[in-house]
């Protein structure tokens, strides 16, 4: 009799340990999945971004503009060498080509640390302590929140590495009064990212991310001229086509103000499926970026809508194909 109760009480404490490790065996691993699980959730919140919002990729990628909207020559994406100059528009004075942002060590960004990734992504100082022209977008980037940054840095890393050697830029004024003399915060970790529930704020700060600025203010004497913002106007030459960027305030002579949401949306829409841009449209191509911007959520796309409605409307007729 004793004994059978001293084996039984072996036998139960024996269970209790059991039962403690297999919970605690259970939670180290679901601590595991729950680390791989947002590690996951960061990169596919980088990848969206950097393929989809900052389009990233349609200036560090070689563009085939035989196709609709350029998409990226496959085998290309990250490794730059896209070239910008002032034949395609004036306002560039020079020849500027995109980095290679692929991991290669040699030739791209294999060596670079986060901070000096997130140093040339926001302030346009490269690792070396050069200052980047500010084509790339780095005032815009400026403004974004420190974890969409940091998925972005988190993406990029995971691209395959493309060994590629970039040339030199070659300007014809220096730098320092290139445009726009970028005023940059000096700190981004104060920055936040609007509320997705507060769809004028959240656009806005996509259209920020998004660049859609860069084209559509129209430039004078080589300067935005941001009283006349998204009023479009300039004229991109590429070689087979050349188009003017549209007014976008919501004007409704001139400018979107009589597009409701949906067009808006299928403006984008249209370049999800390979029908909407493998083709070649000859003159009435276009340099926006749309098969990139068209992997955008609905939601995003209207968002964007929503903010572009409370923006200044600006008289300006713009003919997108002038003769
Ligand atoms: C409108 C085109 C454009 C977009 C969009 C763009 N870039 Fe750039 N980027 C450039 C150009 C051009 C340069 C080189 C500028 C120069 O040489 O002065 C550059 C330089 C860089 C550099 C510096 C690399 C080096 O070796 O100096 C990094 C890093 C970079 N871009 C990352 C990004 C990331 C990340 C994004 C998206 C969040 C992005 N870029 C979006 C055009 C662009
Ligand atoms: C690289 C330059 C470039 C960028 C960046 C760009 N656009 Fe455009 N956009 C153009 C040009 C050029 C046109 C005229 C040709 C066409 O319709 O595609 C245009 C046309 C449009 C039109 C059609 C308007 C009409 O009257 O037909 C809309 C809407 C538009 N852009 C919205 C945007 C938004 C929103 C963004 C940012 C997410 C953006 N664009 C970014 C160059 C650009």
């Amino acid at each position: 009799m004793k004994k059978s109760i001293a084996a039984s009480a072996i036998f139960f404490i024996a269970l209790i340990i059991m039962f403690f490790l297999a919970c605690n065996n259970n939670s180290t691993e679901s601590q595991a999945n729950t680390k791989e699980d947002s590690l996951k959730k960061v990169i596919a919140r980088g990848e969206y971004l950097t393929l989809h919002v900052a389009v990233c990729m349609h200036c560090h990628s070689m563009r085939d503009f035989s196709k609709f909207s350029g998409p990226d020559v496959p085998g290309t994406v990250g490794g730059g060498g896209g070239k910008f100059d002032n034949n395609i528009i004036d306002v560039i004075p020079g020849t500027i080509y995109s980095k290679n942002i692929t991991a290669d060590s040699a030739t791209g960004i294999g060596t670079w640390t986060d901070e000096e990734l997130l140093r040339a992504i926001t302030q346009g100082i490269r690792k070396n302590g050069d200052t980047l022209f500010p084509l790339m977008p780095y005032a815009h980037f400026n403004h974004m929140a420190k974890d969409d940054l940091m998925s972005i840095i988190g993406y990029i890393r995971t691209i395959k590495p493309i060994k590629n050697a970039i040339p030199p830029r070659q300007l014809m004024i220096p730098i320092s009064v290139a445009y726009p003399a970028p005023a940059l915060q000096k700190s981004i970790d104060g920055n936040v990212r609007p509320p997705e529930s507060d769809p004028v704020k959240y656009g806005g700060y996509l259209v920020n991310m998004a660049g859609c600025t860069d084209c559509h203010t129209p430039y004078v004497k080589g300067q935005p001229d941001f009283s006349r913002e998204f009023s479009g106007g300039n004229t991109f030459t590429i070689a087979g086509f050349k188009v003017t960027s549209a007014n976008i305030t919501p004007d409704s002579a001139t400018g979107i103000g009589a597009w409701d949401q949906q067009g808006f949306l299928n403006k984008f829409i249209v370049c999800r499926e390979e029908k909407g841009y493998n083709y070649n449209p000859e003159k009435m191509n276009t340099v926006m970026p749309v098969v990139d911007y068209a992997g955008m959520t609905d939601g995003d796309l209207k968002a964007m809508y929503a903010y572009l409605r409370t923006v200044r409307p600006v008289k300006n007729l713009v003919v997108k194909y002038p003769k």
